[in-house]
């Protein structure tokens, strides 16, 4: 390879020796050159019940078709085909509660919850294409409703435990969903989040759910209501449910997921995912870039509530007959060395979490990973925003011992898989998340569609369709078109400003549009405004992002009271609170700023960049379309 410019960490020898793929170049080579044959050749690795006609079919673009005419079943992948082979007594699930508890699946035990998990949901008349939603903390039974709901054909959407009673009802009503699987509770630093309670409140606007199934973690009293809410441990013990069930076969088209996701404007949109395709790519990108092996025990610290979890956790890994480690609670609780403690006490070989939990780690010292032996791991991973350099470092010196390369993977809800990421054989630079994986081609573009110079900053465009694409917006096909493929005609648009340098790395810099990146989580400006203006004394909002330290980005809002209401430190903590309640706790403002106007164009848009470029006493640039 040639020499690379600026600061570049290169694999070590036992890393060369050991990687599934040695030669990078030689199979981005072949996949660059016959994309659809490579797709086609990891496709055939993965079990199908029909063999498709056809890797990719562009007859309705940019609606692209994937594997059409082939039937399979991502959960049977996930489980079933292990039990035909050596796997099936291998460990599948060590799960860890923030208490410490632990259970322990096998690929068995696993197949044989799950199965039962999807007769309970048959049993409450859930068939093939319905929408089942799942609000759960951090707990198995997250991941086994997951893969109950795929294995009959159901599509699942998962709402993130850490939301709260608006964006729930949100999510149950836009995809009509029939069943609601909650728990009595999840903890979350010792305390209790009442999911139950937060799901009677959002269910009682949300008129297409049959069914409340409800999972005993917490063992709090809840509100039952008769004929609406059941137990799952009690339904699961009938003798009636038992643990034979068979993996529906789908085609490879059919719908798996619905997640939703915070655009630009209004409120979040659902993205789906469909089984084939989704499959291929999380599989493969899953097998490259962490080059799993048997023996591994890896950890993905994201939330199953976010796409991270979806593929990262649940889909790629199982799909990969891995052993892996999930852990209920929260990095630095009760004490900032909970996360070292888990990686010695089961000997972690891969860790995979986010640089806002790498830089409020760091801010606690070195002793505290110090003090715990980490010499199993071999292999770092980075996901959801940009990484600093220093927060690199930290975690490749302190953590990693200089021994194990960082796979820094760029991709999004909508793409379902890695797109940007290095193998573990790629030379690295902090920060950049080296270049697009096999069969990805990508580009930095201009305003007019023109590829922009060497490190120049530009649209980040995927060039060429890959399986994991996210198939529509759920409801909402022309705000797919509008949104992602309209601007530059037949190339897929980020949302995303990058830039490439002289050794065709790609450097993020950050959201073109009004998403935030708050500690990891996307959420969107419109969400947090329209919380406000939810509140009967407010008349008008605009919420922005500022840099933090550690969260990436962090909330402030500005709001216009309604007339004659008095501004007061107390109101001001209610409406911080209030959006709590509506939206989430993470999307709970840093400062709510009263103010009497907010700058808009003549056409009434609120001018989120002025109050931006205010706030960090920056010029405000071309304000020619300002109204006032
Ligand atoms: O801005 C990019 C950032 O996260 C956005 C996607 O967010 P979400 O759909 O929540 O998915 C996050 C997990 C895949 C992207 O548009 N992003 C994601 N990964 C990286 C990143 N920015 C820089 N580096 C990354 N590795």
């Amino acid at each position: 390879m040639k020499e690379l410019s600026g600061e570049v960490f290169y694999p070590s020898k036992e890393v060369l020796k050991n990687s599934r793929v040695k030669d990078w170049d030689k199979l981005n080579d072949f996949a660059s050159k016959d994309l659809e044959g490579f797709w086609d050749k990891e496709a055939k690795e993965l079990k199908w019940f029909s063999k498709w006609d056809k890797v990719l079919d562009d007859s309705f673009k940019p609606f692209y078709k994937w594997f059409t005419g082939g039937k399979t079943n991502i959960a049977y992948n996930c489980l079933d085909v292990h039990l035909k082979s050596q796997r099936k007594n291998k460990v599948a699930l060590i799960w860890e509660g923030e208490k410490g508890e632990n259970r322990v699946f096998s690929y068995f035990a696993l197949h044989r919850e799950v199965s039962k998990f999807a007769n309970v949901l048959k049993s409450l008349g859930v068939v093939k294409g319905d929408r089942v939603t799942l609000y759960l903390g951090r707990v198995p039974e997250l991941l086994i409703a997951m893969l109950a709901c795929a294995r009959i054909g159901a599509v699942h959407s998962v709402v993130y435990g850490g939301f709260s009673v608006e964006a729930l009802h949100e999510r149950l009503e836009d995809s009509h969903s029939k069943v609601l699987v909650t728990a009595d509770g999840a903890f979350q630093r010792g305390k209790i989040v009442p999911l139950k309670a937060i799901a009677d409140e959002a269910l009682q606007r949300a008129a297409s759910v049959e069914s409340v199934l409800v999972i005993k973690r917490t063992g709090e009293p809840v509100n039952m209501e008769y004929g609406r809410d059941i137990w799952y441990h009690e339904l699961v013990s009938l003798p009636i449910i038992n643990s034979k069930n068979e993996a529906e076969q789908v085609d490879a088209e059919h719908p798996l997921f619905l997640l939703y996701t915070s655009g630009t404007t209004g409120k979040p949109k659902a993205i789906l995912h469909t089984h084939g395709g989704y499959m291929v790519q999380t599989y493969s990108t899953f097998k490259y870039v962490f080059d799993i092996q048997d023996e591994d025990r890896y950890w993905c610290a994201a939330d199953p509530g976010w796409v991270t979890g979806h593929s990262y956790i649940v889909y790629g890994p199982l799909l990969n007959g891995a052993t892996q480690l999930m852990y209920e609670g929260a990095p630095n609780y009760p004490f900032p060395n909970r996360w070292w403690q888990l990686v010695e006490k089961y000997g972690v070989t891969i860790l995979y979490t986010a640089p806002t939990a790498i830089r409020g780690l760091m801010r606690f010292g070195d002793a505290w990973p110090n003090r715990h032996d980490l010499s199993s791991l071999r292999l770092l991973g980075s996901v959801g925003e940009p990484i600093n350099p220093e927060a690199w470092k930290w975690y490749y010196n302190v953590i990693g011992k200089g021994r194990c390369p960082i796979m820094d993977t760029w991709w999004q809800t909508e793409t379902g898989a890695f797109m940007i990421t290095p193998t573990p054989v790629v030379p690295l630079k902090p920060g950049s998340g080296t270049r697009p994986f096999f069969g990805i081609k990508m580009d930095v573009l201009d305003e007019d569609g023109k590829p922009v110079a060497d490190n120049e900053e530009g649209y980040l465009v995927v060039k060429t369709p890959w399986p994991s694409m996210m198939r529509t917006i759920y409801n909402s096909p022309e705000s797919y078109v509008e949104k992602y493929w309209k601007k530059y005609g037949g190339m897929y648009l980020t949302g995303d400003s990058a830039r490439r340098d002289e050794d065709g790395y790609f450097w993020i810099i950050g959201r073109t549009d009004d998403v935030l990146k708050v500690s990891g989580y996307r959420l969107g400006t419109a969400e947090i405004e329209s919380a406000l203006v939810s509140h009967h004394l407010v008349a008008e909002a605009a919420a922005i992002g500022l840099p933090h330290e550690v969260k990436g980005n962090a909330i402030y809002t500005y709001v216009i009271l309604k007339a004659g209401v008095e501004k007061s430190e107390a109101l001001r903590e209610e409406l911080i609170m209030h959006v709590g309640h509506e939206v989430g706790p993470i999307a709970r403002p840093e400062n709510v700023e009263f103010v009497d106007s907010l700058p808009k164009t003549r056409s009434g848009k609120i001018m989120r960049r002025l109050l931006k470029a205010k706030a960090l006493g920056q010029d405000p640039g071309n304000i020619s379309t300002l109204e006032d």
